[in-house]
Protein backbone atom coordinates (compact mmCIF):
# COMPACT_ATOMS: atom_id res chain seq x y z
CA UNK A 1 0.00 0.00 0.00
CA UNK A 2 1.25 3.37 -0.56
CA UNK A 3 1.73 6.36 1.54
CA UNK A 4 0.87 9.27 -0.14
CA UNK A 5 1.69 12.80 1.13
CA UNK A 6 -0.70 14.25 3.71
CA UNK A 7 -0.73 17.22 5.70
CA UNK A 8 -1.79 14.56 8.42
CA UNK A 9 0.31 12.81 9.74
CA UNK A 10 1.17 11.01 12.72
CA UNK A 11 3.74 10.51 15.65
CA UNK A 12 5.31 7.42 13.78
CA UNK A 13 5.60 9.30 9.97
CA UNK A 14 2.45 7.41 8.62
CA UNK A 15 0.68 9.83 6.19
CA UNK A 16 -3.22 9.81 6.80
CA UNK A 17 -4.81 9.85 3.38
CA UNK A 18 -7.66 7.78 3.90
CA UNK A 19 -11.24 8.36 6.16
CA UNK A 20 -14.00 5.70 6.95
CA UNK A 21 -17.41 7.34 7.39
CA UNK A 22 -20.16 5.81 9.30
CA UNK A 23 -23.17 7.91 8.72
CA UNK A 24 -25.29 5.94 11.00
CA UNK A 25 -25.04 3.47 14.08
CA UNK A 26 -28.03 1.53 12.72
CA UNK A 27 -28.75 -1.54 10.60
CA UNK A 28 -31.29 -3.10 9.65
CA UNK A 29 -29.87 -6.19 10.07
CA UNK A 30 -28.98 -8.17 13.49
CA UNK A 31 -26.16 -10.13 12.82
CA UNK A 32 -25.14 -12.35 16.11
CA UNK A 33 -21.21 -11.19 16.17
CA UNK A 34 -22.33 -7.65 16.08
CA UNK A 35 -25.53 -6.47 17.51
CA UNK A 36 -27.69 -8.05 20.41
CA UNK A 37 -30.90 -9.91 18.62
CA UNK A 38 -32.84 -7.15 20.60
CA UNK A 39 -30.59 -4.38 19.23
CA UNK A 40 -28.11 -1.77 20.75
CA UNK A 41 -29.78 1.34 22.09
CA UNK A 42 -29.66 3.90 19.33
CA UNK A 43 -28.03 7.15 18.87
CA UNK A 44 -30.50 10.38 18.53
CA UNK A 45 -31.14 12.18 15.78
CA UNK A 46 -29.57 15.23 17.40
CA UNK A 47 -26.70 12.84 18.40
CA UNK A 48 -25.38 12.02 14.84
CA UNK A 49 -24.05 14.29 12.50
CA UNK A 50 -26.10 15.49 10.01
CA UNK A 51 -24.82 15.09 6.21
CA UNK A 52 -24.22 18.82 6.13
CA UNK A 53 -21.75 18.40 9.13
CA UNK A 54 -19.94 15.14 7.68
CA UNK A 55 -19.48 16.83 4.29
CA UNK A 56 -17.83 19.86 6.01
CA UNK A 57 -15.42 17.87 7.99
CA UNK A 58 -14.67 16.22 4.43
CA UNK A 59 -14.27 19.26 2.68
CA UNK A 60 -11.51 20.11 5.00
CA UNK A 61 -10.26 16.82 5.46
CA UNK A 62 -8.98 16.70 1.63
CA UNK A 63 -7.58 20.46 1.65
CA UNK A 64 -5.06 17.95 4.45
CA UNK A 65 -4.71 15.12 2.39
CA UNK A 66 -7.56 12.66 2.68
CA UNK A 67 -8.19 11.71 -1.00
CA UNK A 68 -10.27 8.57 -0.15
CA UNK A 69 -13.43 7.62 1.77
CA UNK A 70 -15.41 4.53 2.47
CA UNK A 71 -18.93 5.28 3.65
CA UNK A 72 -20.21 2.30 6.33
CA UNK A 73 -22.61 2.22 9.16
CA UNK A 74 -24.24 0.86 10.58
CA UNK A 75 -25.64 0.36 7.18
CA UNK A 76 -25.59 2.96 5.38
CA UNK A 77 -28.79 2.52 3.41
CA UNK A 78 -30.75 2.32 6.96
CA UNK A 79 -30.14 6.33 6.86
CA UNK A 80 -32.70 8.42 5.14
CA UNK A 81 -31.22 11.12 2.48
CA UNK A 82 -28.16 8.52 1.91
CA UNK A 83 -27.86 9.43 -1.88
CA UNK A 84 -27.89 13.01 -2.14
CA UNK A 85 -25.77 12.54 0.41
CA UNK A 86 -23.27 10.81 -1.84
CA UNK A 87 -24.01 12.89 -5.08
CA UNK A 88 -22.50 16.07 -2.54
CA UNK A 89 -19.86 13.78 -1.58
CA UNK A 90 -18.76 12.96 -4.94
CA UNK A 91 -18.67 16.22 -6.07
CA UNK A 92 -16.58 17.63 -3.09
CA UNK A 93 -13.12 18.10 -4.64
CA UNK A 94 -10.00 16.73 -3.83
CA UNK A 95 -11.38 12.63 -3.72
CA UNK A 96 -9.83 10.61 -5.78
CA UNK A 97 -11.75 7.30 -4.84
CA UNK A 98 -15.50 7.06 -2.46
CA UNK A 99 -16.14 3.52 -1.99
CA UNK A 100 -19.04 2.42 -0.22
CA UNK A 101 -19.38 -0.67 1.88
CA UNK A 102 -23.01 -2.65 2.61
CA UNK A 103 -25.01 -5.34 3.82
CA UNK A 104 -26.78 -4.67 0.37
CA UNK A 105 -30.38 -5.92 1.40
CA UNK A 106 -31.48 -2.37 0.79
CA UNK A 107 -28.69 -1.49 -2.26
CA UNK A 108 -29.96 -3.30 -5.54
CA UNK A 109 -32.69 -0.44 -6.16
CA UNK A 110 -30.13 2.15 -5.75
CA UNK A 111 -26.98 0.92 -7.48
CA UNK A 112 -27.68 2.55 -11.44
CA UNK A 113 -27.25 5.93 -9.14
CA UNK A 114 -24.88 5.35 -7.43
CA UNK A 115 -22.90 4.01 -10.59
CA UNK A 116 -23.81 7.32 -12.81
CA UNK A 117 -22.36 9.50 -9.80
CA UNK A 118 -19.00 8.00 -10.53
CA UNK A 119 -18.69 5.26 -7.58
CA UNK A 120 -17.26 2.19 -9.32
CA UNK A 121 -15.98 0.28 -6.11
CA UNK A 122 -18.13 -1.68 -3.99
CA UNK A 123 -18.12 -3.95 -0.82
CA UNK A 124 -20.74 -6.32 0.56
CA UNK A 125 -20.67 -8.01 3.59
CA UNK A 126 -21.83 -11.50 3.39
CA UNK A 127 -21.37 -14.51 5.84
CA UNK A 128 -22.82 -18.01 4.64
CA UNK A 129 -23.75 -19.06 1.19
CA UNK A 130 -26.62 -20.53 2.67
CA UNK A 131 -30.27 -18.83 2.92
CA UNK A 132 -31.57 -20.56 5.91
CA UNK A 133 -27.66 -20.02 7.69
CA UNK A 134 -28.17 -16.28 6.35
CA UNK A 135 -31.45 -15.91 8.65
CA UNK A 136 -30.21 -17.41 11.49
CA UNK A 137 -27.32 -15.22 10.83
CA UNK A 138 -28.58 -11.67 10.53
CA UNK A 139 -32.06 -12.84 11.70
CA UNK A 140 -33.72 -11.43 8.61
CA UNK A 141 -34.78 -13.21 5.59
CA UNK A 142 -32.85 -11.26 3.05
CA UNK A 143 -30.00 -13.85 1.55
CA UNK A 144 -31.71 -13.36 -1.94
CA UNK A 145 -32.03 -9.38 -1.89
CA UNK A 146 -28.06 -9.45 -1.37
CA UNK A 147 -27.39 -11.46 -4.02
CA UNK A 148 -29.68 -9.64 -6.27
CA UNK A 149 -27.30 -6.70 -5.63
CA UNK A 150 -23.89 -8.98 -6.34
CA UNK A 151 -25.97 -9.65 -9.23
CA UNK A 152 -26.95 -6.64 -9.78
CA UNK A 153 -23.70 -4.32 -8.66
CA UNK A 154 -21.59 -7.18 -11.61
CA UNK A 155 -24.21 -5.97 -14.50
CA UNK A 156 -23.77 -2.58 -13.89
CA UNK A 157 -19.95 -3.05 -14.23
CA UNK A 158 -18.55 -2.11 -10.58
CA UNK A 159 -15.33 -3.30 -10.09
CA UNK A 160 -14.16 -4.62 -7.95
CA UNK A 161 -17.10 -6.25 -5.75
CA UNK A 162 -15.72 -7.59 -3.16
CA UNK A 163 -17.73 -9.75 -1.00
CA UNK A 164 -16.61 -9.50 2.40
CA UNK A 165 -16.59 -12.83 5.14
CA UNK A 166 -16.22 -12.56 8.29
CA UNK A 167 -14.82 -15.92 9.16
CA UNK A 168 -16.55 -16.98 12.79
CA UNK A 169 -15.88 -20.43 14.90
CA UNK A 170 -18.41 -22.69 14.70
CA UNK A 171 -20.78 -20.25 12.66
CA UNK A 172 -19.58 -19.98 9.10
CA UNK A 173 -16.07 -21.34 9.19
CA UNK A 174 -16.90 -24.44 7.22
CA UNK A 175 -17.97 -22.47 4.74
CA UNK A 176 -14.52 -21.17 3.83
CA UNK A 177 -14.18 -23.12 0.77
CA UNK A 178 -17.22 -22.37 -0.18
CA UNK A 179 -16.41 -18.72 -0.74
CA UNK A 180 -13.02 -19.83 -1.79
CA UNK A 181 -15.02 -21.87 -4.90
CA UNK A 182 -17.01 -18.85 -5.82
CA UNK A 183 -13.47 -16.86 -6.85
CA UNK A 184 -12.54 -19.69 -9.30
CA UNK A 185 -16.30 -19.43 -11.20
CA UNK A 186 -17.40 -15.48 -10.63
CA UNK A 187 -15.53 -12.34 -10.47
CA UNK A 188 -15.81 -11.05 -7.23
CA UNK A 189 -12.67 -10.76 -4.84
CA UNK A 190 -13.57 -12.26 -1.68
CA UNK A 191 -12.61 -11.04 1.64
CA UNK A 192 -11.63 -13.16 4.35
CA UNK A 193 -11.96 -11.42 7.62
CA UNK A 194 -10.93 -12.01 10.92
CA UNK A 195 -13.25 -11.86 13.63
CA UNK A 196 -12.24 -9.19 15.89
CA UNK A 197 -13.86 -10.48 19.32
CA UNK A 198 -15.40 -7.30 20.44
CA UNK A 199 -19.56 -8.73 19.58
CA UNK A 200 -21.89 -9.19 22.33
CA UNK A 201 -21.40 -10.74 25.34
CA UNK A 202 -23.76 -13.83 24.87
CA UNK A 203 -21.59 -14.40 21.51
CA UNK A 204 -18.78 -15.96 23.77
CA UNK A 205 -16.27 -13.65 21.08
CA UNK A 206 -12.82 -14.96 22.58
CA UNK A 207 -13.79 -18.41 21.29
CA UNK A 208 -15.20 -17.68 18.05
CA UNK A 209 -11.66 -15.90 16.32
CA UNK A 210 -9.94 -18.21 13.59
CA UNK A 211 -6.68 -16.62 12.68
CA UNK A 212 -5.82 -16.13 8.74
CA UNK A 213 -2.86 -18.74 9.04
CA UNK A 214 -5.81 -21.72 9.46
CA UNK A 215 -8.19 -19.89 6.86
CA UNK A 216 -5.65 -20.34 4.68
CA UNK A 217 -4.70 -23.79 4.97
CA UNK A 218 -8.38 -24.52 4.35
CA UNK A 219 -8.61 -22.56 1.21
CA UNK A 220 -5.04 -24.16 0.07
CA UNK A 221 -6.76 -27.36 -0.12
CA UNK A 222 -8.16 -26.35 -3.40
CA UNK A 223 -4.89 -25.20 -4.73
CA UNK A 224 -1.68 -23.08 -4.54
CA UNK A 225 -2.49 -19.35 -3.55
CA UNK A 226 -0.79 -17.16 -6.09
CA UNK A 227 0.12 -13.94 -4.97
CA UNK A 228 -1.59 -10.77 -6.68
CA UNK A 229 -0.01 -7.82 -6.58
CA UNK A 230 -1.54 -5.00 -4.65
CA UNK A 231 -3.21 -1.87 -6.12
CA UNK A 232 -3.40 1.67 -4.14
CA UNK A 233 -6.41 1.12 -3.07
CA UNK A 234 -5.97 -2.13 -1.19
CA UNK A 235 -5.44 -1.42 1.97
CA UNK A 236 -4.39 -4.48 4.36
CA UNK A 237 -5.46 -7.14 2.29
CA UNK A 238 -3.18 -9.96 1.45
CA UNK A 239 -4.42 -10.45 -2.18
CA UNK A 240 -4.20 -14.46 -4.46
CA UNK A 241 -6.14 -15.81 -7.06
CA UNK A 242 -6.88 -19.53 -7.52
CA UNK A 243 -5.23 -21.24 -10.70
CA UNK A 244 -7.89 -20.38 -13.57
CA UNK A 245 -10.33 -18.10 -11.33
CA UNK A 246 -12.02 -15.20 -12.14
CA UNK A 247 -11.69 -13.71 -9.15
CA UNK A 248 -9.64 -13.01 -6.37
CA UNK A 249 -8.98 -14.13 -2.58
CA UNK A 250 -8.21 -11.49 -0.23
CA UNK A 251 -7.23 -12.09 3.58
CA UNK A 252 -7.49 -9.19 6.71
CA UNK A 253 -5.87 -10.12 9.89
CA UNK A 254 -6.72 -7.18 12.12
CA UNK A 255 -5.26 -9.35 15.26
CA UNK A 256 -2.80 -12.05 13.48
CA UNK A 257 -1.18 -9.31 11.77
CA UNK A 258 0.34 -6.10 12.56
CA UNK A 259 -0.27 -4.00 9.95
CA UNK A 260 -0.87 -1.00 12.03
CA UNK A 261 2.80 -0.20 10.52
CA UNK A 262 1.10 0.83 7.33
CA UNK A 263 -2.00 2.17 8.80
CA UNK A 264 -3.38 4.89 6.66
CA UNK A 265 -6.89 5.92 8.07
CA UNK A 266 -8.80 7.59 11.00
CA UNK A 267 -12.89 6.72 11.37
CA UNK A 268 -15.60 8.97 11.58
CA UNK A 269 -17.98 8.01 13.76
CA UNK A 270 -21.75 8.30 13.60
CA UNK A 271 -21.92 10.78 16.29
CA UNK A 272 -18.91 12.93 15.38
CA UNK A 273 -16.15 11.36 16.80
CA UNK A 274 -12.50 10.84 15.24
CA UNK A 275 -11.48 7.83 16.08
CA UNK A 276 -7.95 6.94 15.47
CA UNK A 277 -7.75 3.46 15.84
CA UNK A 278 -10.08 0.65 15.42
CA UNK A 279 -8.99 -1.06 18.39
CA UNK A 280 -8.30 2.22 20.53
CA UNK A 281 -10.76 4.12 22.35
CA UNK A 282 -8.71 7.32 21.53
CA UNK A 283 -10.67 9.98 19.75
CA UNK A 284 -11.30 13.18 19.29
CA UNK A 285 -15.11 14.85 19.02
CA UNK A 286 -15.78 16.84 16.28
CA UNK A 287 -19.47 17.28 16.96
CA UNK A 288 -19.06 19.63 19.82
CA UNK A 289 -16.80 21.79 18.22
CA UNK A 290 -18.22 22.31 15.32
CA UNK A 291 -21.66 23.14 16.49
CA UNK A 292 -20.02 25.43 18.95
CA UNK A 293 -19.03 26.78 15.75
CA UNK A 294 -14.96 26.26 15.02
CA UNK A 295 -13.76 27.83 11.87
CA UNK A 296 -12.41 25.60 9.31
CA UNK A 297 -8.48 26.38 10.25
CA UNK A 298 -9.72 25.05 13.56
CA UNK A 299 -11.33 21.97 12.80
CA UNK A 300 -8.62 21.44 10.69
CA UNK A 301 -6.12 21.76 13.68
CA UNK A 302 -8.95 19.17 15.29
CA UNK A 303 -8.01 16.90 12.25
CA UNK A 304 -4.25 17.06 13.09
CA UNK A 305 -4.48 16.72 16.87
CA UNK A 306 -6.13 12.95 16.48
CA UNK A 307 -3.88 12.40 13.88
CA UNK A 308 -1.20 13.14 16.37
CA UNK A 309 -3.26 10.78 18.87
CA UNK A 310 -2.52 7.36 16.40
CA UNK A 311 -0.85 5.11 19.07
CA UNK A 312 1.71 2.87 17.13
CA UNK A 313 0.02 -0.21 17.31
CA UNK A 314 -2.04 -2.36 18.69
CA UNK A 315 -2.08 -4.81 21.40
CA UNK A 316 -4.48 -7.14 20.96
CA UNK A 317 -2.28 -10.47 20.20
CA UNK A 318 -0.18 -9.44 22.88
CA UNK A 319 -2.00 -10.11 25.96
CA UNK A 320 -5.41 -10.23 25.85
CA UNK A 321 -7.48 -9.05 23.26
CA UNK A 322 -8.51 -5.49 24.09
CA UNK A 323 -12.19 -4.46 23.35
CA UNK A 324 -12.82 -0.83 22.48
CA UNK A 325 -15.60 0.75 24.01
CA UNK A 326 -18.24 1.06 21.28
CA UNK A 327 -19.33 -1.42 18.82
CA UNK A 328 -18.70 -2.41 15.21
CA UNK A 329 -21.87 -0.98 13.92
CA UNK A 330 -20.89 2.71 15.24
CA UNK A 331 -17.93 2.45 14.78
CA UNK A 332 -17.72 1.39 11.03
CA UNK A 333 -15.20 -1.74 11.00
N1 LIG B 1 -14.79 -8.49 13.44
C1 LIG B 1 -14.54 -8.34 12.10
N2 LIG B 1 -15.40 -7.78 11.25
C2 LIG B 1 -16.58 -7.36 11.74
N3 LIG B 1 -17.62 -6.76 11.14
C3 LIG B 1 -18.57 -6.51 12.09
N4 LIG B 1 -18.15 -6.93 13.29
C4 LIG B 1 -16.91 -7.47 13.11
C5 LIG B 1 -15.95 -8.06 13.96
N5 LIG B 1 -16.17 -8.20 15.28
C6 LIG B 1 -17.66 -6.50 9.70
C7 LIG B 1 -18.99 -6.68 9.02
C8 LIG B 1 -18.77 -5.95 7.74
C9 LIG B 1 -17.75 -4.89 8.09
C10 LIG B 1 -18.25 -3.50 7.99
O1 LIG B 1 -17.33 -5.17 9.43
O2 LIG B 1 -19.35 -8.00 8.76
O3 LIG B 1 -18.23 -6.78 6.74
FE1 LIG C 1 -24.51 -7.20 10.50
FE2 LIG C 1 -22.96 -5.17 9.65
FE3 LIG C 1 -25.44 -4.74 10.50
FE4 LIG C 1 -23.51 -5.41 12.26
S1 LIG C 1 -23.59 -3.54 11.09
S2 LIG C 1 -25.64 -6.19 12.20
S3 LIG C 1 -22.33 -6.82 10.97
S4 LIG C 1 -24.85 -5.98 8.71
Amino acid sequence: MTQEFSKLVDGFQRHINYFRVSVTDRCNLRCLYCMPRKGLPKLSHEEILTYEEILRILRVATTMGITKVRVTGGEPFARKGLLSFLERLTSLPGLQDISLTTNGVLAAQHLQHIWEMGIRRINISLDTLSRERYRQITGIDGFDRVWESIDKAHTIGFDPIRINMVVIAGLNDHEVLDFARLSITSPYQIRFIEYMPIGPAEFNASSRFVPTNVIKEKVEALGPLIPVNNSRFDGPAQRYRLEGARGELGFISPISEHFCGRCNRMRLTADGKLRVCLLSDLSVDLKGPIRAGISDAELANLLVEAAGLKPSGHTALSSSIIAPSGTMSSIGG
